[in-house]
């Protein structure tokens, strides 16, 4: 399959504790790919890297090779802003604008230029329609964003996202907040997205990783210890330190 995102080599620095070491992963286009491993491992410095979050943070260091279709994402000619365009991210907590819904879905294509009122709100159709939001909020648009239920709120910050027409969404722990209901609904709205979207989540929940997921990788100590396809990881592992962390041994 036709890889989208491809690491290799990569080591990660905050100051001079290493936190990844020598990744490699494939991220196969319009699969979900889940990270899985114990708290401190480096799921989310392995997902920030991908979308160069992590120079935000003074001190880190990275050192290896991230192609994004086969073009380096560190190339210095990139711009950040469009890198982050084509590779969203979600966070734990749902951190819409307090600002309308519309505004919400507005921001990200008016930053980018776009003006035309009409474009603007096909824009909030569609993209209110693709997390399936559209049909309890197309009559209260003037809604702050921040009023809403935590899942409406998580499901808007997506929406946010696929205004801008990205091609890859990073989620961290996208659910950890929300309740076993709501959570289902951000998975079944996950497997949807993958019909157009590439997505990559960290996850501390194995069911839902064995769920939502196609790929899964094992990560320990700032390794990847193990990539697989998803039912092998949680059928076979090859390592037995994927084994004991997936039968619950640590973690
Ligand atoms: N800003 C930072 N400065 C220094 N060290 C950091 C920073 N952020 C993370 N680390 C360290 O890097 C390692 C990996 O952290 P990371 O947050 O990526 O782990 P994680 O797998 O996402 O953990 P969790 O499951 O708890 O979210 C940890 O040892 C952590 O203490
Ligand atoms: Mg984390």
């Amino acid at each position: 399959m036709e890889a989208i995102i491809q690491i290799s080599n990569l080591d990660f620095y905050y100051g001079k504790f290493q936190a990844l070491k020598n990744i490699h992963l494939s991220i196969p286009k319009n699969s979900i790919v889940a990270l899985i491993g114990p708290s401190g491992c480096g799921k989310s410095t392995l997902i920030k890297v991908v979308n160069r979050m992590t120079e935000l943070i003074p001190g880190t260091r990275v050192c290896g090779e991230i192609l994004f279709e086969g073009k380096s994402i560190f190339d210095p000619k990139i711009s950040i802003t469009d890198l982050r365009k084509k590779i969203g991210m979600v966070f734990q907590q749902p951190n819409p604008f307090p600002l309308s819904i519309r505004d919400n879905i507005e921001y990200g294509p008016k930053i980018h230029g776009e003006r035309d009122k009409n474009k603007l709100e096909q824009i909030v159709h569609e993209s209110l329609d693709a997390v399936m939001l559209w049909d309890t909020m197309k009559d209260k648009l003037k809604q702050k964003a921040t009023e809403l239920l935590p899942d409406e709120q998580q499901r808007l910050c997506i929406a946010r996202l696929i205004a801008v027409e990205p091609d890859i969404l990073l989620m961290d722990e996208p659910c950890s907040t929300l309740d076993p209901m709501a959570t289902l609904g951000i998975e079944e709205l996950m497997e949807k997205l993958r019909e157009k979207y590439t997505i990559l989540i960290v996850t501390h929940n194995m069911q839902q990783a064995a769920r939502v997921s196609q790929y899964t990788g094992f990560m320990l100590l700032g390794e990847l210890l193990e990539y697989s396809e998803t039912p092998l990881i949680f059928s076979k592992p090859k390592n037995k330190k994927t084994d004991d962390y997936i039968s619950g041994h640590y973690g």
